[in-house]
């Protein structure tokens, strides 16, 4: 019996998502043969190479995407090299799985999907809700049975106790010297790193729902080291919704989805990332006058992102989410970025 081939992956950078998620996620997909990784920390590019038997261990990236024996690189870098280390990937010949967001601004991630054109190699986001078997079956229905969409909302906010899931949730404990890091460090705009690092899966999943958004209003408060961002927004179709993205709530993580349509209406609680658990969603189907939900065991969305990553690839046709898609949630996140500073109402460019 002849095997399935497998897509040869490498990574650059394997730091807290790579531990957390893509690492754990490539060694399950069936579909994926872990062949090399890269981190400017020695240390850690030679065990996390050991741990999960990676065959090629690298510090330099050029090194990585000359000499690697690989077809494709999953990029989990901080937000400030996503940009140039996707380029240097892509005119690699290299197919890319880049971590969100996008890029920096909207030049940038505009230069990684010419790029990934030019290239003729596949660029992929890494907004893994999309590959979340709840949402998933909730956005088949919203597609093929709801009919026209009239409101599309959502709401995501990151919970205080954010660090002690991550402690409980991480597989190794495995951070060394010598670990590339941005400069400056933590951002000194906290508002626009919620915007980008929060906002993004927010706006992902509400396009995954409502299509394109053609414009936003938005409105902050912050207190207490909080901010909580609200806003209006309209899809290109015509439906209209709200956002809420609060960073921190006093509560447990708290995110959902709600949307009406012509024959129908959804409803969806989404769990913190970590726990890998496909989101609870209720549909009403009016065709049938009933309620469903879905069971969803095969559940880790880094796993079936990954897994849809390399089945796209491998059978030649799109990735999803695309570059395209990561460049329209900039476009987005930017207006809204516009909408908080100077109020009214802003067109997504
Ligand atoms: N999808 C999600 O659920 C999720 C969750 C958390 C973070 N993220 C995103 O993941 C990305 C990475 O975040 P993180 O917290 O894992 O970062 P991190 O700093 O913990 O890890 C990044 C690693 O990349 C390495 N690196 C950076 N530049 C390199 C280079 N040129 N060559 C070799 N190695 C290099 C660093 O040494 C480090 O080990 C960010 O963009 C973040 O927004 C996504």
């Amino acid at each position: 019996m002849s095997e399935e081939r497998k897509l040869k992956l490498g990574f650059l950078g394997v730091g807290a998502i790579a531990q957390l998620a893509h690492l754990p996620a490539a060694v399950k997909a069936e579909n994926v043969d872990l062949v090399a990784v890269c981190d400017a920390s020695e240390e850690m590019a030679r065990e996390i190479a050991h741990i999960y038997g990676a065959r090629e261990w690298f510090t330099d990236h050029e090194r990585f995407l000359a000499e690697a024996d690989i077809e494709a690189a999953l990029i989990p870098v901080p937000d400030p090299f996503h940009a140039p280390l996707t380029i240097a990937a892509l005119e690699a010949g290299k197919h890319v799985l880049v971590e969100k967001p996008l890029a920096l601004d909207v030049p940038e991630a505009e230069a990684m999907c010419e790029a990934a054109e030019h290239a003729g190699r596949q660029l992929q986001i890494a907004t893994m809700k999309r590959w979340d078997p709840g949402l998933q079956y909730a956005q088949t229905f919203t597609a093929h049975e709801m009919g026209q969409r009239l409101t599309v909302s959502g709401w995501y906010c990151d919970t205080r106790y954010h660090g002690a899931y991550v402690s409980t949730h991480w597989p190794i404990r495995r951070f060394a010297e010598g670990r590339k890091r941005p400069e400056p460090g933590p951002p000194a705009h906290p508002l626009r790193w919620i915007i980008l690092g929060h906002g993004v899966h927010l706006i992902d999943t509400l396009c995954f729902f409502g299509g394109r958004i053609a414009a936003v209003t938005a409105a902050v408060s912050s207190k207490y080291g909080s901010h909580g961002i609200c806003g209006t927004l309209e899809y290109e179709d015509g439906a209209t919704g709200t956002f809420q993205l609060t960073c921190t709530v006093t509560m447990d993580w708290c995110e959902g989805l709600l949307v009406h349509g012509e024959r129908g209406s959804i409803e969806a609680k989404i769990g913190f990332p970590y726990w890998k658990a496909g989101s609870e969603v209720r549909v009403f189907d009016a065709a049938h006058e009933e309620y469903r939900t879905p069971v969803t065991p095969d559940s880790d969305p880094y796993e079936r992102q990954l897994e849809g990553f390399a089945a796209a690839i491998l059978g030649g046709y799109d990735v999803s989410p695309s570059g395209q898609d990561g460049l329209h949630d900039q476009r987005v996140l930017e207006a809204i970025e516009t909408a908080v500073r100077g109020g009214g109402r802003v067109d997504v460019a």
